[in-house]
């Protein structure tokens, strides 16, 4: 941590609260009562904002939640999880690896392939799931809103349905349709609404010298909750302070970034690497800068749908 002007020791530890280091928390085997016994489901959540989708709330080294919960999930080759419904929105963007999302009604399935960068945004109520169908474990960003922390529905678990159909999502052999932005089936159409290809997602360049591409919110996919964005940060690029009246969160996923505080002339910085977060209460002022010779891609997701109100100033 540098200390830029006085010493604030009280900053300081405010600012190192709402960090989370990669390296200091642990993949939790256990996090869903659902899937004990079912070992086709394992899989691995690393809680960084909130429970997100878990019971154990509360649990120290994860940051409490205000609009939305941020964690990590991990999937090892082959196995699935069983398509289910919920009343929050919950996006998955995938950092490594191949995920498969199925979305089911009626007993028919749309199937989406999601490849590193590529984002869906699971609608309120809609059945799914999901299934690594690749050749490498799947680590992705899981985040979901906290209007109404409800347990899922279950429609299609292998603790009541044939292991076979339940890792198709509920589809019996030839119900399965792919994902297909020009198909007529109105799943079809209504699942092209909620998938964002980072390849063909527009890359916008901020008057502030770094770039965006809207993922969640006007641009990407419409949302109530939260708007969701990856930010291309160039080496020595950086923004002047800024207040929001929501909280909004980084995660790093490559290179390093160096994130500051102030308070009553104090500023303070620290420097981020990857799968390090930092989360930036409503009302503080904070800022980010790339110090570093490579470019830095930072997820972001600030708790409000509405659109960008800061006008960000270059550094
Ligand atoms: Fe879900």
């Amino acid at each position: 941590m540098n200390v830029i002007s006085a010493v604030a020791p009280t900053l300081a530890a405010d600012l190192r609260r709402h960090v989370v280091r990669h390296i200091q928390k642990t993949f939790d085997w256990d996090a869903f009562p659902s899937n004990t016994g079912y070992p086709d489901l394992q899989r691995a959540q690393m809680r960084y904002i909130g429970a997100g989708g878990s019971p154990k709330v509360g649990e120290p080294g994860t940051l409490k939640p205000e609009h939305f919960t941020l964690s990590l999930i991990y999937k090892h080759i082959g196995k699935y999880a069983a398509c289910h419904a919920h009343e929050i929105e919950e996006s998955f963007l995938i950092i490594d690896g191949v995920l498969t999302v199925g979305w089911e009604q009626n007993g028919e399935v749309v199937e989406v392939k999601l490849g590193p960068g590529d984002m869906i945004l699971n609608a309120r109520d809609i059945g799914h799931g999901f299934r690594n169908d690749g050749i490498e474990p799947v680590l992705m960003s899981i985040s979901v809103d906290v209007g109404k922390p409800l347990p899922p529905r279950y429609l299609y678990h292998p603790k009541n349905t044939d292991p076979a159909l339940a890792r198709a999502f509920g589809a019996v052999p030839g119900k399965t349709l792919p994902h297909d932005p020009e198909g007529s089936h109105p799943l079809q159409q209504l699942m092209a609404k909620y998938v964002i290809r980072h390849s063909e997602q527009p890359t916008l360049w901020d008057p502030a010298g770094f770039t965006r591409k809207v993922y969640v919110g006007p641009g990407g996919v419409d949302s109530t909750t939260c708007r969701k964005e990856m930010l291309g940060i160039p080496p020595g690029a950086g923004v002047k302070p800024y207040v929001r009246d929501v909280e909004d969160t980084f995660l790093v996923l490559d290179g390093s970034l160096t994130i500051g505080w102030e308070e009553n002339g104090q500023r303070i910085e620290m420097e981020l690497g990857p799968r390090d977060l930092v989360f930036n209460p409503a009302g503080r002022s904070h800022w980010f800068r790339n110090n570093s010779a490579g470019a830095c891609t930072v997820w972001s997701v600030v708790g409000t749908e509405q659109p960008e109100s800061v006008q960000f100033g270059r550094a």
